[in-house]
């Protein structure tokens, strides 16, 4: 969602504030802006509706020098997209903000801000930070004090820098709910809200926690935790490539991300799967007493993630042995839900701040889990520094909005948890080694469903001009059709809804007609029969089906019915190499389609915010 770059140097920081941006925008936004000050004290703020792109030709035009400045995309939640509502928010051309979140009450703020006499030139929750801040600087305090005292009126989510034109060298940062990360320099200090925006400055980090406010000087960082003590946090050193904001010569970083699958997949099984039987390694301190103790999983997350959940279920009870229940994180966290004996629970999550998903974790903790256990794709994120345990899905950074490589490595790391949990459950030795051998495989069966791109490419000509599609599947296969369905919705706009083939007949049925093609995942597994008798039902209705079938589940092609075949694979792990054929088609349908692949209208990469 937004996002925020902030910089204090003896330097003009415009350019690193511009690049920041740049790599910011594959969250998703509809505006940016930028405030700096210059060694005169001069505030200068350049907002702009649209991309970064436009930004940064209207500073080349209108703006000026400044060795403190911040900067921010914004996605609009409070006030339309506006030129007006686009941070940076200022307060009498003295204080200027930058924010990410929800201030909840900012409607009673806003009246008695007003009432003191504070004008409000935008819609948006975020100017009430502006004044409340000026309010305190006004009644004597220094900036980081009356942020400190600020943000004692906010509730809601928020990660926010302020600076002020009164006190030119430094910004104050504070962060709750909102991720907020502060990069260290030479004789020069950033702040950001992704750890990416920064890697051309730096690769040393402070992750803020929670309720933490900082004040960041050119040379000194002082950080101060939710009940105002000074603390020290760890410094980081970053692993992230500098360069993964690259397209490497793909058209669109989701192509890219789609063809990296085989090595993500293989990095993240790099001395883990020959090291299966150390769970503490592989999960964490302590993994091996809590994983040994698991009587129930209660899987968490959103979206994509949530459909590696719902996939890791089928696996977990029948491997594992275990009982398994996964739910939407923002279900979850409002109803009452009953507690089984020896819970884990798990989040999964590519960013680790999406905000249901961190609620729920919190929630969970209150209610008692026995441990909490987190598979991720960002060290350092809030999921994985507030959960017990953690996995790391090794997918490197993912840029292009729809989720992808994190997707089946997130499938993979779930593959490593079954046999984990499974080992302490009887898993037979015979079993846990043909599904090692299957998993070994996977890189090279990616890289041959990849071979499929120049077919599904062809067949996309079909689809583009259609407004509605059936994705079909069974078993650990469902998900995959659930997954294959939000693809296609999400960068071709396309309509499009997945059914386990087994509920044809209870509803959807009725939809089937010459203008709703039906997408159909048929893997040659034990349902396989099944799957063909639900097939039959569709032809029956003058359906259009594209059925992706393992070479040997013996479908013909016909006036109604297109094979694309799909190189034969495990049934453990079938359902991580069918999805690939099935981005590769949302993909060139979009691509057809002329939409934003990489940042489809309305979406953003990482949820902050409810
Ligand atoms: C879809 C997609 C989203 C995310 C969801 C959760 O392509 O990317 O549905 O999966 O917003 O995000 P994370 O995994 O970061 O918690």
């Amino acid at each position: 969602m937004c996002g925020i770059v902030g910089a204090v140097a003896e330097r003009n920081v415009v350019e690193i504030l511009l690049e920041g941006l740049k790599r910011l925008e594959y969250r998703g936004y509809d505006s940016a802006g930028v405030a700096l000050l210059n060694d005169e004290g001069d505030l200068k703020r350049i907002r702009e509706v649209g991309k970064v792109r436009k930004l940064t030709e209207a500073v080349e035009r209108d703006g000026a020098p400044g060795s403190t400045g911040i900067a921010h995309t914004r996605w609009a939640t409070h006030g339309g997209v506006t030129e007006e509502n686009a941070h940076p928010h200022f307060s009498s051309e003295r204080v200027a903000v930058v924010h990410n979140g929800i201030i909840e009450n900012y409607v009673p703020l806003r009246k008695s801000l007003s009432s003191q006499g504070y004008t409000f030139t935008s819609d948006t929750d975020t100017e009430t930070i502006a004044h409340v801040v000026h309010s305190m600087l006004d009644n004597g305090n220094s900036l980081l004090e009356a942020v400190k005292k600020a943000v004692t009126h906010f509730t809601g989510a928020y990660g926010t820098v302020v600076i002020d034109k009164a006190d030119p060298d430094k910004m104050v940062v504070a962060r709750s709910g909102s991720p907020l990360v502060i990069g260290l320099g030479l004789g020069e200090n950033f702040v950001a809200s992704d750890q990416l925006a920064l890697l051309p400055v730096t690769r040393r980090f402070i992750f803020l926690e929670e309720g933490d406010v900082a004040e960041v000087t050119r040379r000194t960082v002082t950080i101060y935790d939710k009940s105002g003590e000074r603390v020290e946090r760890e410094v980081v050193e970053s692993t992230i490539e500098h360069d993964a904001g690259d397209k490497a010569g793909y058209r669109h970083y989701m192509l890219k991300e789609i063809y990296e699958q085989p090595a993500v997949i293989r990095n993240t099984l790099q001395d883990r799967i020959d090291n299966l039987h150390n769970v503490d390694t592989l999960f964490g301190h302590g993994a091996e007493n809590i994983l040994k103790q698991v009587n129930h999983i209660q899987i968490i997350a959103c979206g994509t993630s949530y459909h590696a959940g719902m996939t890791a279920r089928y696996w977990l009870e029948e491997y594992a042995g275990v009982s398994c229940s996964v739910e939407i994180a923002s279900e979850f966290r409002y109803r009452k839900s009953v507690v089984h004996e020896n819970s884990l629970l798990v989040t999964i999550s590519q960013s680790g701040e999406t905000a249901d998903t961190l609620a729920a974790l919190r929630l969970a903790k209150e209610l008692g889990y026995m441990s909490a256990l987190t598979i991720c794709n960002v060290p350092g994120s809030s999921l994985v520094r507030e959960s017990d345990l953690a996995f790391m899905t090794l997918a490197g950074a993912e840029i292009g909005v729809a989720s992808t490589k994190a997707f089946t490595t997130q499938l993979t790391a779930f593959l490593m948890l079954t046999l984990s949990i499974g080992k302490f459950n009887g898993l037979h030795e015979e079993t846990e080694q043909k599904i090692i051998r299957a998993i070994k495989t996977l890189p090279g069966k990616i890289e041959e469903a990849l071979g499929t791109a120049g077919v599904i490419e062809n067949l996309a000509e079909e689809f583009a001009d259609k407004h509605h599609s059936l994705f079909l599947g069974r078993g650990a296969q469902y998900p995959i059709a659930m997954e294959g369905a939000l693809k296609l919705k999400e960068i071709s706009y396309i309509h499009a809804e997945a059914y386990a083939s087994g509920e044809l007949k209870h509803g959807p049925l009725a939809l089937i007609d010459e203008e709703m093609p039906v997408i159909v995942v048929a893997p040659n597994d034990e349902l396989l029969e099944k799957l063909k008798s639900n097939v039959e039902e569709v032809r029956a209705r003058g359906g259009i089906m594209y059925v992706f079938a393992d070479v040997d589940a013996h479908f013909e092609s016909d006036d109604t019915l297109r094979v694309i075949n799909i190189p034969h694979c495990e049934d453990i792990t079938a359902p991580i190499v069918y999805t690939v054929p099935l981005q590769l088609l949302s993909y060139y349908v979009a691509l057809i389609k002329g939409t934003d692949v990489d940042q489809p209208r309305n979406l953003a990469k990482s949820v902050t915010v409810e």
